[in-house]
C-alpha cells in the first residue's frame, strides 16, 4: 500500500513495524556455559538471517525492568518478515527460554496533522508527511510506549484538533535531541499508536514529557503506558547483557559486531544502474557510478526518498525529490541542499561475482 509523497514527489512505501519484547527464564542462567554460547551463536545467526528482509535494532532491558530483558525494533516491507524472524529465534537454543510478555504491531503513515513549523526532517515532530519510512537513528536510548486516545477527541472539529497538536509540536521543538517516530496501529493492534523517542539524553525525555502533560491535548489520552526504557546495544551485547553464574559481566559492546552481507550479484548492478536491498539490519542503496561501486543509507536524510531511484552523473547522485545532491567519490558529501547531511556510508566490496556490504567496516570502494 503507498501513500502520496510531497510536493510532487513519487509515493513511498509504507513499512511494517514491530517492538517484540522478550523475557528470559532464570534457568537459562543454569545451563552450561558451552549450551549458552552455543545458542547465543545461533541467536546472532537467527538475527542476521532476518536483518536481509528487514531492519532490526536490538535494545536491552536487563536491570531496568522487571518484565522484559530485551528487545527488537523490526521495521519491514512485508508482515510476514516478523512472522520468520520469531520462528527463526523460537527455533534457537534460547527458544525453550523465552516469553512474549509485549509485543507492538505498527505501520507507518501520513500524520494528518500539519507541521506548520516544518524545517527539516528530524526532530520530535518533523516532517510528519514524510514520515512513510522510518530511519532510525544512532541513540543510545529509545524510549517505547502503546498510545490510546479517548473517543471524544476524534468527534472534535479538525481544527480544534489541529490547535492543540500546533501546541504539541511547539513543545516537541524546544527539544531538539528527541527524535520522535510516530506509528500506526488502528485495527492492527490493541493500541492507537506505537510512539518510540530516539535520543542520548534522558533528561531531555523525561522533560518533554512533562511539559507535554500541561498541554490541552493531554486531556484526550486514554492510555500511554506501559513504558519501556531501552538502551541500544548489539545482538552479542543483547545476550551477553542477560549474564549467568560464571559468566564475564557483560560490558559495552566495542564496536560493530555486524559482518559482511551479500546484497546483490555484480551482473545485476551495471554501470549506471542502481539497486536497495538490507544489510546488517540497514536498508541501503548500492550504486554502481562510473564503474566503481558505493554503498549508502537507502532514504535520504532530507526527506526519506529512496536514493536509489535518484539520478547519478559521474559521481554525483541527486535525490528523486527535492533535488539534494551527494557526491558518491567524497563519503556522499553534500555538493547542494537541503539535505542537512549526508547520508551514511558503507563499506562495499566484491566477492567470487557478489557485491557485499558492511556496516562494520570503514567506508571503502570497488571496482567490480
Ligand atoms: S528527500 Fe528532500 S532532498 Fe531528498
Amino acid at each position: 500500500m503507498s501513500g502520496a509523497a510531497d510536493n510532487g514527489a513519487p509515493p513511498a512505501t509504507r513499512q511494517y513495524v514491530q517492538f517484540v519484547f522478550y523475557k528470559v527464564d532464570p534457568a537459562w542462567r543454569r545451563l552450561p556455559a558451552e549450551a549458552r554460547e552455543a545458542a547465543k551463536r545461533e541467536v546472532e545467526e537467527a538475527v542476521a538471517a532476518g536483518s536481509e528482509r528487514m531492519q532490526v535494532r536490538p535494545y536491552s532491558l536487563v536491570g531496568i525492568r522487571g518484565d522484559a530483558d530485551f528487545m527488537l525494533w523490526q521495521i519491514s516491507d512485508g508482515l510476514e518478515a516478523f512472522q520468520e524472524a520469531a520462528t527463526r529465534l523460537l527455533s534457537t537454543g534460547l527458544g525453550p527460554y523465552l516469553s512474549t510478555p509485549y509485543s507492538y504491531l505498527a505501520m507507518t503513515r501520513k500524520s494528518v496533522y500539519v507541521d506548520k513549523t516544518e524545517r527539516e526532517p528530524y526532530g520530535p515532530s518533523g516532517g510528519p508527511s514524510r514520515r512513510l519510512r522510518l530511519t532510525p537513528g544512532t541513540a543510545k536510548y529509545l524510549f517505547v510506549y502503546p498510545f490510546v486516545k479517548t473517543r471524544p477527541w476524534y468527534v472534535l472539529p479538525a481544527e480544534e484538533r489541529q490547535r492543540m497538536m500546533d501546541v504539541h509540536i511547539r513543545v516537541g521543538r524546544k527539544y531538539p535531541t528527541v527524535k520522535l517516530n510516530t506509528t500506526y496501529s488502528f485495527g492492527l493492534d490493541d493500541q492507537e499508536f506505537v510512539v518510540a523517542f530516539e535520543t542520548d539524553e534522558p533528561g531531555d525525555f523525561l522533560d518533554l514529557v512533562m511539559e507535554l502533560r500541561e498541554a490541552e491535548s493531554s486531556l484526550y489520552t486514554l492510555r500511554d503506558t506501559p513504558t519501556f526504557t531501552c538502551v541500544a546495544t548489539t545482538v552479542r551485547g543483547m545476550l551477553d547483557a542477560l549474564g549467568a553464574p560464571g559468566d564475564a559481566l557483560a560490558t559495552e559492546p566495542e564496536g560493530d559486531a555486524r559482518g559482511w552481507t551479500r546484497v546483490a550479484a555484480v551482473d545485476d548492478v551495471p554501470p549506471g544502474a542502481a539497486t536497495t536491498a538490507y544489510a546488517g539490519g540497514e536498508q541501503v542503496a548500492v550504486f554502481n557510478a562510473s564503474g566503481r561501486l558505493y554503498a549508502i543509507e537507502a532514504h535520504c536524510p532530507h526527506g526519506n526518498a529512496p536514493l536509489a531511484e535518484g539520478s547519478v552523473d559521474g559521481t554525483v547522485l541527486t535525490c528523486p525529490w527535492h533535488g539534494s545532491r551527494f557526491d558518491l567519490a567524497c563519503g556522499a558529501e553534500i555538493v547542494r541542499g537541503p539535505a542537512a547531511r549526508p547520508p551514511r556510508t558503507y563499506a562495499v566490496r566484491v566477492v567470487n561475482g557478489a557485491i557485499e556490504v558492511s556496516l562494520a567496516q570503514a567506508p571503502a570502494r570497488a571496482i567490480p
